[in-house]
């Protein structure tokens, strides 16, 4: 059984797509052991008391240095002894020590069909006054293995989504998160639960 913590920042819909998928069997072979939130009020921590899963927040707000946020974050993340660290929407630059400590244990979402749009505008596309600058007609999502760089790790699953011409931010948010990110996050975590990732330097196999 693989031994899932589940990393959130906000609203939870990533972690509520992964606990619906092992309700319905679509992710197999995977426990969440714990969900943990940087912000006390995160409605993810919610989800997680409603399911019986156990929520901790650990906030930088509540240490004086970051050093020793980052060491409480470690020490809460080895309790839980976890095979996988999901971040589903984590807002926070992950200490290269959890990293080094995780190697190619570490998976996140993002946003945008990576390389394309990093770190570049809402949601990898740029806004100007309300509407998407460029007229990309392409977005999508990503999940990575996470290293120690800002969404540099290798790729595991991409799913392309359709901008149409007079989406809004807000509407071609929920379209990724509908068409992509709710999807390709339960699959490859059951693709890793299940031994079918393999990981050869910065190129990941998915084994059939
Ligand atoms: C997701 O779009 C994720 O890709 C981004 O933040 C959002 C989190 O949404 N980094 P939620 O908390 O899972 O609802």
């Amino acid at each position: 059984m693989l031994r899932a913590v589940v990393m959130v920042s906000g609203g939870g819909t990533n972690l509520q797509a992964i606990i619906d998928a092992i309700d319905s069997g679509k992710i197999t072979n995977t426990s969440i052991e714990a969900v943990i939130s940087n912000k006390k009020d995160a409605y993810a921590l919610e989800r997680a008391k409603n399911h019986g899963i156990e929520g901790v927040c650990v906030s930088p707000k509540d240490f004086t240095t970051r050093v020793e946020f980052e060491e409480e974050l470690v020490t809460t993340i080895d309790k839980f002894n976890p095979d996988l660290i999901i971040l589903a929407g984590y807002l926070v630059i992950i200490p290269s020590v959890l990293v080094n400590k995780y190697p190619n244990k570490i998976i996140n979402i993002h946003p945008s069909l990576i390389p394309s749009f990093c770190g570049m505008g809402y949601y990898g596309l740029k806004v100007h006054e309300g509407v998407l600058e460029r007229g990309n007609k392409v977005t999508g999502a990503t999940v990575h293995f996470v290293d120690e760089g800002a969404d540099t790790g290798p790729i595991i699953m991409q799913k392309a989504v359709e901008v149409k011409f007079d989406d809004t931010p807000e509407v071609l948010q929920r379209r990724v998160m509908e068409e992509a990110e709710w999807n390709i996050l339960p699959q490859v975590i059951d693709l890793i639960a299940n031994d079918k990732v393999r990981v050869h330097g910065r190129r990941v196999e998915i084994l059939d």
